[in-house]
Parts: C-alpha cells; sequence; structure tokens
C-alpha cells in the first residue's frame, strides 16, 4: 500500500539528490569559469551552465522546509495543526516562485523590492529555525525529537553559507564585469581566483551540512 509519508519520504530523498548533484554540478562548471586558459566566451558558456544547474539547490532548499515539516507531523515529531501546515505550504509556493523569478532574472530586477523580499524571507525562516531548534532542544517541544531539532540548526547552517556565498558570487560578478571590459589582466583574475576560493570553501562546507542532515535523517540517532 503507498501511502502519503511514503511519497513525502521519496520526494524528500529526490530532492537531496538534486541537492547534492546540482551542486557538483556547479563547483565543477566554476572551477571551469574561474580558469584564465579558457576563452571568455567558453567562460561564459559555462556561466549559463552554472545558472541553470543551481536552481536544483536552490530548488530543494525552499521545497525541503514544507516535505519535512509534513513527514514530521505524519509520524508525530512535531506537534503542528494542520492549518500551520497549510500556511506552511501555501508560503513555500509563493517563496519558490520568489527565488525562481529573482534568481532567473539575471540582475534586471534593478529597483525592484523582490530581491531584498526574497533575502528577508531568507532571515525570517532562518530566525524561525534558529528558535524552533534551540526551543525543542531545551524544552523538548514543540519538536520532540532530538535529532530532527539538530536537522533544523543544520538547515540554518545552510541558510546562513548560502547568504554567505551571495557575497562571494558578487565579487565574481565584479571580476567578470571586468574581465569583459579589460579582458584578462593579472587582477582580473584575481579577483575571480580570489571570489572562487571563497565560494569553494563554502560550498564544500554546505555540501557537508546537507550531507550530515541526509545522515541524520536515515540514522535519527538521538
Ligand atoms: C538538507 C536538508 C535535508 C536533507 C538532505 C534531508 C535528508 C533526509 C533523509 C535522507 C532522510 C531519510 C529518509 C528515509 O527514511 O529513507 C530524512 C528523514 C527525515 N527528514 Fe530530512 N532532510 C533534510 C531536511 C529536513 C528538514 C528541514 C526537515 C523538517 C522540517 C526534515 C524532516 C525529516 C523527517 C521528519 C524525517 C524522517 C522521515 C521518516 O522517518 O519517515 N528533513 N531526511
Amino acid at each position: 500500500m503507498i501511502d502519503t509519508h511514503s511519497i513525502l519520504v521519496f520526494i524528500h530523498i529526490v530532492l537531496m539528490s538534486y541537492w547534492l548533484g546540482g551542486d557538483l554540478g556547479v563547483f565543477l562548471a566554476a572551477n571551469r569559469v574561474a580558469d584564465p586558459a579558457l576563452p571568455f566566451d567558453e567562460r561564459m558558456r559555462f556561466m549559463k551552465l552554472l545558472m541553470i544547474l543551481d536552481m536544483a539547490p536552490r530548488t530543494a532548499l525552499v521545497l525541503m522546509l514544507p516535505v519535512g515539516f509534513h513527514m514530521a507531523v505524519n509520524i508525530g515529531l512535531v506537534a503542528l495543526p494542520g492549518w500551520a501546515l497549510a500556511v506552511i505550504w501555501a508560503s513555500t509556493v509563493a517563496w519558490l516562485a520568489l527565488t525562481w523569478v529573482v534568481s532567473l532574472s539575471e540582475g534586471k530586477l534593478e529597483g525592484s523590492p523582490l530581491p531584498k523580499l526574497d533575502l528577508w524571507t531568507r532571515y525570517l525562516v532562518l530566525g524561525a529555525l534558529i528558535a524552533l531548534g534551540i526551543l525543542s532542544l531545551a524544552t523538548g517541544s514543540p519538536i520532540f525529537a532530538n535529532w530532527l531539532a539538530v536537522k533544523l540548526l543544520l538547515f540554518a547552517g545552510i541558510i546562513i553559507l548560502g547568504l554567505l556565498l551571495r557575497g562571494a558570487v558578487a565579487k565574481w560578478v565584479v571580476g567578470f564585469g571586468r574581465l569583459s571590459e579589460e579582458g584578462s589582466t593579472p587582477e582580473t583574475e584575481a579577483i575571480i581566483g580570489g571570489a572562487r576560493k571563497t565560494a569553494a570553501r563554502q560550498a564544500l562546507l554546505l555540501w557537508g551540512l546537507v550531507l550530515a542532515n541526509g545522515f541524520l535523517g536515515v540514522t535519527q540517532p538521538f
């Protein structure tokens, strides 16, 4: 018998696969983008590929939350009324649409409040997850399993790293702007290479946190 919970677990695992696989693709494409030995056009082609691949982790991050909370409600690990779950799902659909619009805008949203709205949504979710995780670890409620509370805190760490990555990407964009105007110079390559190094460190850590979250979900050790 196939029940709703099994389907949610399946979706949860598919999201993890696309997240890890997408991040690997982004990492490898970024190495090509930062390679000064490649012609500019080729680097730009890898950049376009990178942006498309990056939609997988971006989408997975948003969808993990309603799927995860829905599963937690199903197996009695969190006390959430049905309406709260409905609110989580509805706001996630809106957040996902916002994420897609902002991510695919390629910087064409100048003057629009949408990028800021996306940023503030992340701060809001981050604050809520940290509060929920710490409160539950300290009092045993509203999340009744410590492994799940820790999962939420790791997820908060993932959101923080995602926000930090934006700083590296902003420098990367500046480097590319100069590369397209001035061509490959030691300075432009230093900006791109430096941003790449910082981003690679943050991305690897983020990848580790996604893996750790998968491990906790499978083993449920405490
Ligand atoms: C990076 C993020 C995450 C990853 C990679 C991840 C991965 C996983 C994996 C692989 C499982 C085991 C599935 C199975 O039973 O075979 C799992 C279980 C679970 N996860 Fe996550 N998870 C993430 C985030 C979340 C979040 C944010 C929540 C809650 C809001 C959540 C709630 C759960 C629950 C409740 C289970 C247990 C399902 C069950 O035992 O039937 N997860 N997770």
